[in-house]
């Protein structure tokens, strides 16, 4: 293989990129950005591949979940606190029932950017290019907000420094505190069922820590009981902007993409001997790839020997996204061959990409069943196969929208989806429909002990 540099993507086939009409604008810009400070520290990085390697082993378990796309006109801090929440929810509950540390990231603080499957819109005889994501576009349907505009690349990372400090504030300074697990119950959430069944567990935690308090063992005196990480992760779409942010580490000598802590490649730009593949194989941070159903036995060993030809326990999470019709065909002779190979990797189940569905009004959706059924599947098949479920992908929300169909907690309606369907890109789960998966997955912890 020929030398990696942070710009050797650059002669590789790449897809999904903007046409920017500005080129040498966006010269000038990524020259800006190269200037801009890191958003996050290698060691940090580095103390996530050590997470994760825990992950790899059955040790411990992957929650990845935030926005399909983050937004720049929705960007404040309460839907900021409330992910927070949801995810420290979450974790809780998972952590409750397996006994083992949940390993929390976001989809945030710099998921702007959007794949298409198709690169125009068309609505009667207009045609537009596709919006792809704030960091490149308007999602409004005009030739001049579907104009890719090279300074919203700054823009995004402003907000992403922003998100990831409030995140960073939220996880030090109080609001992880286990004291405090009543206070993550949203109030859309508190009235319902699931929000009693969330407070009952909440009380047990309390009493456990109203225990070890009159040992002696308080949040004062042992940080991991009022504090958390919550590391940050994205899509690594546009390759210009995050070669501006990949530096070397003044610790160790090597590249970090400084974007984010992980970063993955999705299902249409994973091509063997594509750009995105030859810059994802330099950067050390922890890296995933979706893994979607046209992925072959031979193109996935092939693919994993090149991000990860160390079999460093870790560093690759592949992302399995098939579709709750299509997973117990597809998934379990890639799984045996993977094994077979003795390649360490992790696997998370992405429940939510392969089952979308757009509805005759026009909404995409996800049906909540359907997303359920991609994950007990996922638990199963790797029970039966002796290897581990090691985490869980999901597109979600702290609020309380209603983007996906189902669920016991809310129940949402097709014809309800147009109450507060507020999703920039695809359906997300809502507070409910998130902690009902939290205790689902709980469950599947419980039978497979
Ligand atoms: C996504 O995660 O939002 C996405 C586009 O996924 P995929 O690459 O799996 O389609
Ligand atoms: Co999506």
């Amino acid at each position: 293989m020929s030398q990696w540099t942070p710009s050797s993507w650059r002669e590789f086939p790449i897809k999904q990129q903007p046409q920017y009409k500005d080129r040498e604008a966006v010269e000038r810009i990524e020259a800006q950005l190269r200037k801009f400070p890191p958003l996050i520290f290698a060691e940090e990085a580095r103390s996530l591949s050590d997470n994760l390697a825990k992950v790899a082993h059955g040790d411990a378990f992957l929650l990845q979940g935030g926005d399909c796309a983050e937004s720049f006109n929705a960007f404040n801090a309460d839907t900021i606190k409330n992910l927070f929440k949801v995810i420290m929810q979450m974790s809780v509950v998972m952590t409750y029932s397996s006994g083992k540390p949940v390993v929390k990231v976001g989809r945030i603080a710099g998921q702007f950017a959007k794949p298409r499957s198709s690169d125009f819109e068309a609505k009667g005889d207009q045609k537009l290019p596709s919006y792809r994501g704030d960091i490149v576009n308007d999602a409004d349907f005009a030739p001049e907000a579907r104009e890719p505009k090279p300074e919203k690349l700054v823009q995004a990372y402003y907000q992403s420094a922003s998100t990831l400090n409030l995140l960073r504030a939220f996880a030090r300074g109080g609001m992880a505190d286990l004291t405090q697990v009543h206070n993550w119950n949203l109030d859309f959430v508190k009235d319902k069922a699931l929000g009693r069944r969330y407070e009952e567990l909440a009380e047990k935690i309390t009493q456990a820590m109203d225990f070890i308090k009159a040992c002696g063992i308080t949040p004062d005196n042992t940080p991991q009981l009022r504090e958390t990480v919550l590391y940050t992760s994205h899509e690594a779409l546009l390759l210009g902007y995050e070669e501006a942010l990949t530096r070397i580490d003044s610790l160790t000598g090597d590249w970090y993409d400084c974007s984010a802590h992980m970063l993955w490649i999705g299902d249409r730009t994973r091509d063997l001997n594509g750009a995105h593949v030859e810059f994802f194989r330099g950067i050390r941070n922890p890296v995933g790839v979706k893994v979607g159903p046209s992925m072959k036995e031979d193109e996935l060993i092939a693919l994993i020997d090149k991000l990860n030809p160390d079999n460093a326990p870790g560093r690759l999470t592949l992302i399995v996204r098939m579709g709750a019709d299509k997973i117990a065909d597809i998934f379990p002779p890639l799984l045996r061959r993977v094994t077979r190979e003795g390649k360490s990797v992790i696997w998370s189940c992405d429940p939510m990409h392969g089952n979308t569905i757009k509805t005759e009004s026009g909404f995409k959706t996800r049906e909540f069943h359907n997303v359920l059924s991609e994950v007990k599947q996922f638990f199963e098949i790797h029970k039966a196969e002796g290897t581990v479920a090691g985490g869980i992908h999901l597109e979600m929300t702290g609020e309380d929208v209603t983007e996906c169909t189902g669920s016991q907690s809310c129940n949402i309606t097709v014809d309800a989806l147009g109450n507060r369907y507020h999703t920039q890109c695809d359906p997300r789960l809502n507070a409910n429909q998130a902690l009902e998966m939290a205790f689902m997955i709980s469950e599947f912890f419980k039978s497979s002990h």
